[in-house]
């Protein structure tokens, strides 16, 4: 008899623990075939697929940071010496990933393609050995990207133009890299903190710029706001005259 009023009360609870623990019971075989690809994983030894990444809010696996609901918000797999591939299209699939840091490991080759990641609000790629170009379409459509870190690193070409369009951007550090070409015009209010140190840039500094500390453009051939006016081009017509 008791047991038909507790039964009520029961499946209340279950659909309570339900509401809360909102991750994809799919993501942590995600992130065991995310580590499949890269290399020198020692550090990531505690992934196992008998213990959920998350307990709530708190990791199980090194480098998880959770969600309050159990679900992965992001990874942070920082000074671990990995290398390999970054299997974007596996993180793709763990929909709750809002940010992804690799810095300090040993990753090569060029920009991983994490504009499949449309929900990113912070990428981490800073010091490790990435090289070449970056596509200028590579942050198209990332409207939530707010932390954009590609500093020392092997990276050359222009500064992809994409930039310009992440109405979010609060902090972009681009330096120690061998960027080329004017710096494009990055003019959103958000945009707290910009470096662009030691490249191989040239031209004007972009208004939006010009609150900048003089520091983040060090070692470029740079001028205008806040370093030292440009030269004007001597007009040869007035020099005849
Ligand atoms: C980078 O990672 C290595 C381990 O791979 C560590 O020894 C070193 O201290 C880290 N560097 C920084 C600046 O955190
Ligand atoms: C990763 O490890 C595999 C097998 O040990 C090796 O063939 C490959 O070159 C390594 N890749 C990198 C980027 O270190």
């Amino acid at each position: 008899m008791a047991a038909c009023y507790w039964l009520p009360l029961l499946v209340i609870h279950v659909l309570l623990a339900r509401s809360l623990v909102s991750s994809d019971p799919q993501d942590p075989a995600r992130l065991i075939k995310f580590k499949t690809s890269l290399n020198n994983t020692f550090e990531l030894s505690n992934w196992d697929l008998n213990i959920p990444p998350c307990a709530y809010e708190s990791p199980n696996w090194k480098g998880m940071i959770c969600n309050r609901d159990g679900s992965v918000l992001g990874l942070v797999l920082e000074n671990m010496g990995l290398s390999g591939m970054i299997d974007v299209d596996t993180l793709a699939e763990i929909t709750s990933i809002r940010t992804l840091s690799f810095m300090n490991n040993s990753f090569e080759g060029s920009i991983p393609d994490l504009r499949k990641i449309v929900p990113l609000r912070g990428i981490f790629l800073s010091f490790n050995k990435f090289s070449g170009e970056i596509g200028s379409d590579v942050f198209i459509g990332m409207s939530y990207l707010r932390t954009v870190e590609l500093a020392n690193n092997n990276f050359r070409g222009k500064i992809p133009i994409s930039l310009t369009q992440l109405p979010l951007l609060t902090k972009l550090k681009l330096q120690n890299n061998q960027f080329e070409g004017e710096i494009p015009d990055l003019e959103q209010k958000n945009l707290l903190e910009a470096n662009f140190a030691n490249n191989g840039l040239v031209g004007p500094i972009p208004k939006g710029l010009s609150n900048q500390d003089p520091s983040s453009f060090a070692g470029n051939n740079l001028c205008d706001k806040p370093l030292s006016p440009c030269k004007k081009k001597v007009n040869k017509k007035n020099d005849v005259a």
